[in-house]
């Protein structure tokens, strides 16, 4: 066949030259860049998976429950149950479910922005949220942040004033850097974002099981233009699931359904989430676990000398390096693989089992030994020798 490239076909303008988002899968011995669970799921929801497929599948000549009532159903439960007295009235009504938190976002970005209408965020942060802007057509705004990676408020509460967009993201806690952010400061932004356009806030809570404080869930009541998105990928450990949710008032959910392809959430899928959602107490033990193993890292670290950003989610932001891709590197040929997300002088670990965690802080001891590398370990020797 003719060598033929991407660029050579009529893709749409934007997309030219672009790369398509991914870690490296690396098959190294540790693998702590992409925010996984490193629990594989017990042997009694694994059978309990096993027998709600089975009941599935024999009904697989259907189409699957579109509107995945039972499903939604139970992720209310959950979220009624984890969202305190507050959060009592979420009912199934407020709740949509889709093929991870991706398509939630992808889904909503289709809803409420595509061509000509504009969505912002605070960088760094999440980067699928610019891409699926791209994706969907809608313009991309990137918002500012402090040195110490909080969301710059009043500058940001400006760029909504400027620049008016119809998608606020705001990603608590935030993925790469760890921090969550605080409830008052997302008041202060909805309030912007309604005063300008008004624009739907989207607070994207994929890691919230692992923070120290609590979900925003209560600020839904009254806020009609306020979502959340959370996922079954990080504190159930099911990210193969590929199961996404948001919370919102009924008028979201029943928007969303303008774009949603029919029958989007497979049988299976179904199944397999509700099953899930069965074990929820074991799942959550283990994010207990998970914490408590963030917050040694969060400890370690600053022992050794490094910068660590306070964390709130199932990784942790490290650094500084001076020469950020060297460090990585290094890291890996210890066997252990973490990520390098293009934050300068910074990178990101996830909480892996109390032996990865072992192994990586054995490869960053060595490294904080490098004065070429650990750029504030650079400093402190300066200052030690003066
Ligand atoms: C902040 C944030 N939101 C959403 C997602 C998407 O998760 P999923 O599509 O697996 O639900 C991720 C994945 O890493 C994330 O970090």
């Amino acid at each position: 066949m003719s060598e033929i490239r991407i660029d050579d076909l009529p893709v749409r303008e934007e997309l030219r030259g672009k790369s398509p988002y991914g870690a490296p899968q690396l098959d190294v011995p540790v693998r702590l860049n992409t925010n996984e669970n490193p629990y594989p799921l017990p042997d009694a929801l694994v059978e309990r998976i096993a027998e709600r497929v089975r009941e599935a599948a024999r009904h697989l000549n259907r189409y699957p429950d579109r509107d995945a009532v039972e499903l939604r159903t139970r992720l209310a439960a959950y979220l009624n149950d984890t969202a305190g007295a507050a959060g009592q009235w979420i009912g199934k009504e407020n709740v949509w479910a889709a093929n991870g938190s991706n398509e939630v976002l992808q889904q909503l970005l289709q809803t409420f922005g595509g061509p000509g209408r504009t969505a912002i965020g605070f960088e760094p942060s999440y980067s699928m949220h610019a891409l699926i802007a791209r994706g969907t057509g809608t313009g991309w705004i990137s918002g500012p942040r402090h040195d110490d990676f909080t969301i710059d408020v009043e500058a940001a509460e400006k760029a909504i004033a400027e620049h008016r967009p119809d998608v606020v993201f705001v990603t608590t806690p935030n993925n790469p850097t760890g921090n969550a952010v605080p409830a008052e400061a997302v008041l202060t932004l909805y309030d912007a974002a309604q005063a300008a356009k008004p624009s739907i806030v989207v607070v994207d809570e994929a890691y919230v099981e692992f923070s120290h404080g609590a979900s925003l869930l209560p600020l839904l009541e009254g806020r009609p233009h306020l979502v959340i998105s959370r996922t079954m990928s990080k504190a159930f450990g099911a990210a193969g699931l590929r199961l996404g949710y948001l919370a919102a008032h009924p008028a979201v959910v029943d928007a969303v359904q303008l774009v949603r392809l029919p029958y989007h959430l497979s049988a299976v899928t179904q199944a397999t989430a509700l099953a899930a959602l069965e074990h929820t107490a074991t799942l959550l033990g283990y994010v207990e676990q998970l914490k408590d193993e963030r917050d040694r890292l969060v400890a370690e670290l600053r022992g050794l000398g490094y910068e660590v950003t306070d964390s709130d989610a199932n990784f942790v932001q490290f650094g500084r390096f001076e020469d950020t891709h060297a460090a990585w590197r290094r890291i890996l040929d210890q066997g252990v693989l973490v990520r390098d997300n293009g934050v300068p002088g910074w990178l990101r670990v996830t909480a892996g089992t109390p032996a990865e965690n072992d192994a990586f802080l054995e490869a960053v001891r060595t490294l904080a030994k490098d004065p070429g590398l650990a750029r504030n370990n650079v400093k402190k020797n300066e200052e030690h020798n003066a």
